[in-house]
């Protein structure tokens, strides 16, 4: 029989756990999330189950990461059906703290990874990656991982933890765990439940558009050419607006010109696109042949 899922909501019963695993001298695996759980999510857990003897989850829908006028009000909220999807998948602890333990009163102190939160998702919403930087240190403060995974699909949000982490100087392992997908290609996520059945259908678009365009680049094409081809494919399966396609440095994320993208060099595909509200975005991973 699976182990019961502990849950706990303050800062002081998470140490009291963690501090027993500590002491037994295991590793201690972190997923941060904010809930309405999919499969996704619940692969993060099982990476980190590979590596880790504990494996702790958080859900809590960050504030600070939302603008006003985004969907913070109506962004889901099943806290028992994601506990028992947790306990199912292997997790031992969900921390599922309030506002007032995640920011204590006239909390004023914020983390702001410069330059590459300002880039591609940065430049529409501001104050999004800062908000994330924020949590993600406080919650590595709380729980005090060995490990934390987080998902290639938010693979901006990757790279800036993993810069966090190193400029901050966190003891955590940072692992992306690849992307889960549906058969038609289309990558988990809590927003698809925002999408109609029809825009659902051409929302799977987006990641064969980029797929195309790495077969095209890795083929010989010119970077340009196989962006726009894929705009002009995200276009006919429906996308009412298209933020962004784009090839770049698979680190700093700066656009990756023709002539930078050199032979064997590795890049990655970003894309994000509209259907009505509802904003997707995928990535994928090229390499320019030899
Ligand atoms: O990827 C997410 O769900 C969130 O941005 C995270 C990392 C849990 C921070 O709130």
């Amino acid at each position: 029989m699976k182990h019961p899922l502990a849950r706990v909501a303050t800062r002081a019963d998470l140490r009291a756990i963690i501090g027993e695993w500590r002491q037994a001298g295991l590793r201690i695996g972190f997923v941060p999330t904010m809930g309405a759980l999919h499969q996704g999510h619940l692969s993060l857990v099982g990476a980190a189950l590979e590596t880790c003897d504990r494996v702790v989850a958080s859900i809590f829908i960050n504030p600070r990461q939302f603008a006003p006028g985004e969907d913070l009000d109506v962004y889901p909220r099943m806290l028992d059906e994601d506990c028992d999807k947790l306990h199912a998948a292997g997790c031992h602890l969900a921390y599922c703290p309030s506002e007032p333990e995640m920011y204590p009163e006239g909390s004023l102190t914020n983390v702001r990874v410069e330059t590459l939160s300002d880039l591609l998702d940065g430049g529409p919403r501001p104050h999004f990656f800062y908000g994330v930087a924020t949590i993600v240190a406080r919650l590595f403060i709380h729980v005090r991982p060995d490990v934390a995974v987080f998902g290639q699909k938010d693979y901006q949000q990757l790279q800036i933890i993993k810069r966090m982490t190193r400029d901050l100087g966190f003891e955590i392992e940072i692992i992306g765990a690849p992307t889960a997908r549906h058969s038609d290609g289309l990558a988990h996520s809590s927003r698809n439940l925002y999408l109609s059945a029809k825009d659902r259908r051409g929302a799977s678009g987006l990641f064969a558009s980029l797929h195309r365009a790495r077969t095209r680049i890795e083929t010989g094409t010119k970077i340009e050419v196989a962006l726009a081809e894929a705009r002009n494919y995200l276009a006919k399966c429906g996308f009412s607006k298209i933020d962004y396609v784009t090839a770049t440095h698979p680190e700093t994320l700066e656009t990756l010109p023709e002539a930078e993208a050199k032979k064997g060099a590795e890049g990655r595909l970003l894309g994000a696109g509209w259907f009505g509200k509802t904003r997707l975005i995928d990535n994928i991973a090229f390499r320019r042949p030899d």
